[in-house]
């Protein structure tokens, strides 16, 4: 399975934040905000990613995350010179995906917790699968409908009456079926290709699958100034109470078996002298600690 963040879009919400640097970039507490995604793929699996991101932007991902090999990955970079919808990211790394399964993630979206996707990373194997999660103001989002069999019954994009208060997150797994079905797609009424038009492909063709999000499971995005300060109150919340961090590439490369103890241990040398160079540290030392008691 292949990987796509799109870190696209104007961040006008931000304004005047994202005068100067993009959406995707700002701090959510004390990374940027892309290392989140970035880790989501990480942690289930995904070393072939393809970041998406404005003409403008994209050589500041660069300059953040290379070409991915000092985390054991490789990172492509593509452009979508103008906002016009998730779904045209399918098209624009149309090459990249080749002949692959892909998984689309958020560049502002965050997740914690949970086994969930865990679980449908091992399990997918075609069809789209995308996932419900419980919020108060479902108007904003996706919005699927569930049967009394629990299977989706329908999705729609910020309705303004929602059928449920389950939201699209904006993470989904497809089969290779996606390029042609976003290929056959035409743009909303506000002028883009909406993802979940391809959803609603996928459930027409009764291929779609979506699965619930426990209440475990966080969901945040941080699109707007407040859900942005929220997000970093949780992450700070987290992180200060159990001696983690939420959102962090390297360990969750070394976790994931993408990078050895030692290469972790190389990188983090490299690091100036900071609270994340501690932390790394810290996990550098516990895992050699347990190496030798084991
Ligand atoms: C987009 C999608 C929507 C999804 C949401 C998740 O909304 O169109 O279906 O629920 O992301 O963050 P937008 O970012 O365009 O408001």
């Amino acid at each position: 399975m292949k990987g796509i963040i799109l870190a696209g879009g104007t961040g006008s919400r931000l304004f005047p934040l994202t005068l100067v640097a993009s959406k995707q970039l700002q701090p959510v507490y004390d990374k940027p905000m892309v290392y989140y995604p970035l880790t989501t793929l990480i942690e289930n699996g995904i070393r072939e990613i393809c970041l998406i991101s404005t003409p403008h932007d994209l050589p500041r991902y660069r300059q953040l995350l290379g070409d991915g090999t000092a985390w054991g990955l490789a990172i492509e970079y593509r452009e979508q010179p103008r906002p016009e919808g998730i779904a045209q990211a399918l098209l624009i790394a149309e090459s990249f995906i080749g002949e692959s399964p892909v998984t689309l993630i958020l560049g502002d979206n965050l997740f914690y917790g949970g086994t969930e996707f865990r679980q449908a990373f091992a399990e997918f194997q075609a069809g789209a699968l995308i996932f419900g999660c419980h919020v108060h103001d479902p108007e904003r989002y996706g919005v699927v409908e569930f049967g009394a069999d629990g299977r989706a019954k329908s999705i729609e994009e910020k309705p303004k009456k929602p059928r449920s208060n389950y939201a699209v997150p904006g993470l989904y797994l497809y089969d290779n079926q996606v390029v042609g079905i976003t290929q056959g797609l035409k743009p909303s009424q506000r002028g883009e290709l909406e993802i979940t038009d391809v959803n609603i492909a996928y459930l027409r063709r009764g291929q779609l699958r979506v699965a619930r999000l426990s209440r475990g499971f966080a969901w945040l995005d941080a699109g707007t100034s407040s859900s942005l300060h929220e997000a970093s109150a949780f992450v700070q919340t987290i992180e200060k109470r159990q001696g983690i961090k939420v959102g962090c590439p390297e360990e969750a490369a070394f976790l994931r078996g993408f990078l050895s103890l030692d290469q972790l241990a190389t990188l983090t040398s490299r690091m100036p002298n900071c609270e994340y160079r501690d932390y790394l540290a810290g996990v550098v030392a516990e895992a050699r600690a347990l190496s030798k008691g084991g």
